[in-house]
């Protein structure tokens, strides 16, 4: 007597070997088809390659691929359209796509995933999909960069105070600012760059493990899908996500400037500083205050930064227990990288918007320069009459203390009351020894150090454009910047 089969109830892609369904709580846990959906013409795209290789390999007859390729098109146009309907029974991108071909040209379609697996399937999509997706957001930094030199161009003659600590430092031109954070954008975007190198490797072709054992040409797929090469070992290839992880950091680093910049641009508006005003339409109001115009768009990037750091230590926690190859935690990053990608193009997008339209208050800058920020010219000054500049150091610092216990600004000592600040130039130091201890004896005379000729360095102008090195903030230094900077952006070329 034979022993009754027990009847199959389960109709998945996997079902074969299951006797009963999945759990409706479970199937909801599981699916993935509301997040990878979003993938659908990449996965279709995919497929049609992997149609072609299978042709070439003669596990597909021409007429077959035809009508794979033909019927995608139309389950692609049905995604475009929203007619697309999803089934209760789609575990994610792949089901659906190959449940609707096989709806669409019946059993033809169930040859498609031959050699194939949905390991090397889902690395695949991703890949392709971060890859445009990196690609349109370099295509946003470049525009940022081009705002920022653009204003820095426009706004050369601006000078403002430069400050470390956040206090008053040294006079900068505002330029001078807005390029620093071009210099970060341009590393990140060329940071994205490489990041993109990585993510264009092809990984269709290693299946579910252990590779393809039909003859797949792999190189083919590559030009197909525009890879620029093929990953080498099938177990690393199913279980790597590092490509991810590196968005993922790469995303972390370059919001983390996009939020410092913010940051400087949400002091800089204050009543208090009052240098910037933010374009009615990127700033928002208060339903209580009727005065308010609050920063929003800075903020919001400000606070969106620590999702995106969240993310990243999110999908490396998640990474960090998995055993090798593919399990199924992998399934994570799509909705990490989706997210991320979302939030980070928003914010250049806005920050480029918002500063490209902000409004900048000349008179507020250069009121707030102090004269105290030109004692480093004054230490200077001495330094250029053969004084050694920790000397020059310690003298300036006597005048700012007079100054101070004098309540005027430094530029308001007079020459007289600054000939009361002396050198002391040692020029005789005898060293006498006695018994055992050895005495110092040192010869030397006061100078007076500070003449009529201080008056001249009290210009925030001359002060700014003595710095004329590569990299500083002399106008002659700045436009060197803004022509390197512009050199390499004509370079790139980026599309929406
Ligand atoms: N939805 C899955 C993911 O994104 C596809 C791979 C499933 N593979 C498997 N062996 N269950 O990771």
């Amino acid at each position: 007597m034979t022993e009754a089969v027990p009847q199959k109830t389960c109709q998945k892609l996997w079902g074969g070997r299951f006797a009963e369904d999945v759990d409706p709580d479970f199937h909801n846990l599981n699916k993935s088809i509301d997040i990878d959906k979003r993938m659908y013409a990449e996965d279709i795209q995919g497929s049609i390659a992997y149609a072609r290789a299978l042709c070439r390999a003669k596990l597909l007859s021409l007429e077959e691929t035809q009508k794979i390729d033909t019927a995608f098109k139309q389950v692609l146009a049905e995604w475009d359209n929203g007619e697309f309907i999803i089934n209760h029974e789609d575990e994610d991108i792949h089901s659906a796509n190959e449940r609707r071909l096989s709806e669409l040209i019946g059993d033809v379609a169930k040859k498609l995933h031959t050699g194939r697996s949905r390991n090397d399937q889902t690395v695949t999509d991703t890949k392709l999909w971060l890859r445009k997706s990196i690609d349109k957001l370099s295509f946003r930094l470049k525009t940022f960069i081009e705002v920022l030199v653009t204003r820095a161009e426009q706004d050369i003659d601006i000078l403002m105070p430069g400050y470390t600590h956040m206090q008053r430092a040294q006079p900068v031109r505002w330029s001078h600012w807005l390029l620093s954070y071009a210099w970060y954008a341009k590393e990140d975007l060329e940071r994205l760059l490489e990041v993109r190198k990585r993510v264009n490797i092809l990984p269709l072709g290693s299946g579910a493990i252990a590779g393809n054992p039909f003859p797949i040409d792999r190189s083919f797929l590559a030009i197909e899908l525009g890879f620029d090469k093929i990953t080498e070992n099938s177990m690393h290839t199913v279980g790597d996500r590092d490509f991810v992880a590196e968005f993922l950091f790469w995303s972390s680093l370059s919001s983390v400037h996009l939020s410092r910049f913010c940051e400087d641009l949400i002091i800089y508006n204050t009543q208090e500083f009052n240098f910037i005003q933010f374009a009615d339409k990127y700033s928002t109001g208060s339903s209580l205050m009727p005065q308010k115009h609050n920063p929003d768009c800075m903020e919001l990037i400000r606070g969106k930064t620590g999702t995106i750091l969240g993310k990243c230590v999110g999908f490396m926690t998640t990474l960090k227990g998995i055993p090798s190859t593919y399990n199924k935690d992998l399934q994570e990053d799509k909705e990490t990288i989706f997210h991320t990608y979302d939030i980070l193009y928003q914010m250049y997008h806005i920050a480029e918007k918002a500063l490209a339209t902000l409004k900048i208050n000349r008179n507020s800058c250069k009121n707030a320069l102090t004269s105290d920020m030109l004692a480093t010219d004054m230490a200077y000054y001495l330094v250029r009459k053969g004084i050694p500049f920790r000397q020059s150091h310690h003298l300036v610092g006597e005048a700012v203390a007079l100054a101070e216990s004098k309540g005027v600004p430094l530029s308001e000592l007079t020459v007289p009351q600054l000939k009361t600040i002396r050198y002391n130039q040692v020029f005789l130091e005898i060293k006498v020894l006695l018994r055992k201890n050895i005495l110092i004896l040192k010869y030397g005379y006061f100078s007076e150090v500070f003449e009529e000729s201080i008056s001249s360095i009290w210009d925030f102008n001359l002060s700014v454009d003595q710095y004329t090195t590569v990299g500083g903030t002399s106008f002659k230094a700045v436009q060197q910047q803004i022509n390197s900077l512009r050199f390499w952006l004509r370079k790139l070329s980026f599309k929406k």
